[in-house]
């Protein structure tokens, strides 16, 4: 029987990588049914409502989403979509694997880190207030209990994947008190896992290192603000952002996404890098227990890069989203 997931189009150059994955996801024979639902500004102006209610209903029963990317205006006009998403289902693990991929050539070799970015709180927690009119406050918020869950998912993950080190990254040197209590539950956790190796380093020095010797991280745990920064940093270590996927998973929920944004510059030129959302679907089918269908596409994807010629532009080639699903397609 097949089973059923939520699935976002969302704005921009979501729709095509949408398109390109489900094809490719019924190809491989996942053997999923979609329930799929328009999402954003294109849906708000349509219908008045950004994310309709049938869309949150969809997915508090499947408890599965694939979403594409959804645009937020910057400094006005609703607040982050998606931001609203990983709080209202509590999503508090975002899961950012960046591995080089052989067929990619960027200068950078041999690069494998994973990434942990605390989901719900830090300076997404959305506080801020206009103090007099030349003066605006935005509250970070760390707790010890989302600090503690995603250090303690860091470890597990590191363990369950046979990793080495775990590395905490903060700023306590001038933040004592919120990334000071991060780094210390860091330790403190840490110490149930003598297996692995902990350290913590300073976020700037850590930019710096990511870019000199990527080599030496692994999984790496971090709040949300610093997440957010060094995991488009890592996308640039392994070949850009259509290369870097993510999960975001909570109790009882799980949303898989790329780390991308809707990419408006691009959007419908048919130029999309559809494998960041293709490597998330992924990541979905080994959550649902799929393994040998997500291998498949994993092998597949490796061929067409490898061969090179059905390749989109950010990645140094010149074909189209359709000519690179196409090819992974027959590939599989
Ligand atoms: P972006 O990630 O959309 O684009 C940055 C650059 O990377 C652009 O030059 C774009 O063309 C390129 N790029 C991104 N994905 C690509 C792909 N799959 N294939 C080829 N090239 C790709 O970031 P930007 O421009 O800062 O944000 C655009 C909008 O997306 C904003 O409204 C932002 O808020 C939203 N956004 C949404 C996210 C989500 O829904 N999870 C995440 C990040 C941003």
């Amino acid at each position: 029987m097949s089973e059923r997931i939520t699935v976002f189009k969302g704005d921009g150059i979501g729709p095509e990588i949408t398109d390109a994955v489900l094809q490719i996801l019924d190809a491989a024979g996942a053997g999923l049914k979609y329930e799929i639902y328009n999402v954003g500004e294109a849906e708000y102006e349509a219908n008045g409502a950004l994310i309709p209610d049938a869309a949150f209903a969809s997915f508090e029963t499947t408890r599965v989403l694939l979403k594409s990317p959804i645009t937020t205006p910057v400094g006005k006009g609703f607040r982050s979509l998606n931001v609203m998403m990983r709080k209202k289902y509590d999503l508090y693990a975002n899961i950012r694997p960046a591995k080089s991929n052989a067929a990619v050539k960027t200068p950078f070799e041999n690069v494998d880190i994973v990434i942990f970015r605390e989901n719900t709180e830090d300076l997404y927690a959305g506080v801020e207030e206009i103090v007099d009119k030349d003066t605006a406050h935005s509250i970070k918020i760390i707790t010890r209990k989302c600090s503690e869950r995603i250090i303690r998912d860091a470890f597990d993950y590191a363990m369950r994947y046979g990793r080495r080190k775990v590395t905490c990254v903060h700023k306590a040197n001038i933040m004592k008190l919120s990334d000071g209590m991060f780094r210390d539950i860091f330790y403190e956790i840490s110490r149930k896992y003598p297996q692995i190796e902990a350290e913590d380093k300073i976020v700037d020095n850590v930019a710096m290192q990511m870019v000199m010797r990527p080599q030496q991280f692994d999984v790496m745990v971090m709040p949300n603000l610093y997440g957010d920064i060094l995991s488009d940093l890592a996308s640039g270590l392994i070949g850009g952002l259509g290369l870097l996927p993510s999960s975001n998973l909570g109790s009882g929920y799980a949303m898989f996404e790329a780390v991308h944004g809707s990419a408006p510059d691009i959007a419908g030129k048919g130029i999309a890098n559809p494998t960041a959302f293709l490597w998330s679907a992924c990541m979905m089918l080994e959550y649902m227990g799929k393994m040998d269908c997500a291998a498949r596409i994993r092998k597949a994807v490796d061929q067409v890069l490898g061969e090179g010629s059905a390749i989109t532009p950010d990645i140094g080639g010149s074909a189209g989203t359709a000519d690179y699903t196409a090819a992974v397609i027959s590939r599989l």
